[in-house]
């Protein structure tokens, strides 16, 4: 696998004295570093979207926790500050507790930064491992189709669902790749877009009302998307939109594949009924770009993921191999045994 040419994307960077972010709200116009100097940025940069992405979330948030020592803030602020950030992607939570463990087993500042540093590392080689796993699931020559972004960006690099996409390219298994636009917010159509181009990955974007009219045309074979939470029995939360393609996917006879590292599986949330779904503001859909396109006076409703069924998965890649078909029971074989 050539990663220099598949790989070049750190959007979290760690300073020693501050966290530096590729700031995703401004993509892909403009390419802005913004700077944390204490949890409170970090915890302000994931809840506006500035840093996304699960993964993404969950190291920031654990150098949120490494910059709070730093500082001498107070660690039990930091933590529930950092918590409420966002609801819905588990990495965040993870991220925390595994920092939390780390803090009760009286870990000093340095050890702390150590910590974040292996969360982050740790993400990057599963990663790799699941574009292995998720690209040989693929037959030669196949279409795909992803939603949202699941790269570089979103992850601490090459991806989840775009990782097994590169890995795909690079092995001559993947000969078209198409990216919904991911309305509202367009993670899709600005940094999906973003990725590819820069890795030279032919693509084409299409409106996400495109989807089954593109699944109808025989031209793909597989969707490939990241998750935010992944419940015990193998439902999946992930952006808005999902589930229609799921849906959409069964009814077409095209597979359905969700990659996603272990630190998104979420054992203690028994089904995808019990996992919050995070409201936004109805303003990220009442304008595009800082400029309003609806009536004034017009309201909004605006989940912004929603929850694919298992039944509806036709494979589930983590880094600790492939689930077929999953269920509660073999989600309890990989993750709980
Ligand atoms: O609201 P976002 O942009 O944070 O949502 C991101 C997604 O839904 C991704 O598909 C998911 O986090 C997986 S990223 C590897």
């Amino acid at each position: 696998m050539d990663y220099d040419r598949y790989d070049r994307i750190r959007a979290v960077q760690w300073q020693g004295d501050h966290l530096r972010l590729l700031d995703q709200r401004l993509l892909p116009q403009q390419e802005r570093w913004i700077d944390c100097a204490n949890a409170a940025q970090v915890t302000q940069a994931i809840k506006d979207l500035a840093v996304r992405g699960a993964p993404a979330i969950g190291i920031a948030a654990a150098w949120g926790v490494a910059l709070a020592a730093k500082q001498g803030e107070s660690l039990d602020a930091a933590l529930s500050m950092l918590r409420a950030a966002r609801p819905t992607a588990v990495n965040l939570m993870w991220a925390l507790d595994r920092m939390m463990a780390r803090i009760a087993a009286g870990a000093d500042a340095a050890a702390l930064e150590h910590e974040a540093k292996a969360i982050q590392d740790e993400d990057l080689l599963a990663n790799r491992h699941m574009g292995q796993l998720g690209a040989s699931l693929i037959a030669p020559h196949s279409g795909v189709l992803t939603h949202c972004n699941t790269g570089s960006l979103a992850t601490a690099g090459y991806g989840t669902a775009l990782g097994v996409i590169r890995a795909g390219v690079a092995a001559g298994r993947i000969e078209q790749v198409f990216a919904g636009e991911t309305r509202p917010w367009q993670q899709g159509a600005r940094l999906t877009m973003w990725e590819l181009v820069r890795d030279g990955i032919p693509a084409k974007l299409i409106a996400d009302s495109a989807a089954s009219h593109l699944m109808k045309s025989g031209v793909i074979q597989w969707v490939i998307v990241g998750a935010d939470r992944i419940a015990a029995n193998g439902d999946t939360a992930n952006k808005i939109g999902t589930y229609q393609l799921a849906i959409a996917a069964r009814h077409h006879g095209v597979k359905f594949m969700v990659v996603a590292p272990s630190s998104t599986v979420d054992m203690a949330t028994a089904t995808g009924d019990d996992i919050e779904i995070e409201l936004r503001d109805p303003a990220e859909l009442l304008a595009v770009a800082g400029q309003r396109t609806v009536v004034e006076g017009a309201d909004a409703w605006n989940p912004v993921f929603d929850v694919t069924p298992a039944e509806l998965i036709d494979a589930i890649v983590t880094e600790r191999g492939v689930i077929e078909r999953p269920n509660a029971g073999v989600m309890q074989l990989m993750f709980l045994a």
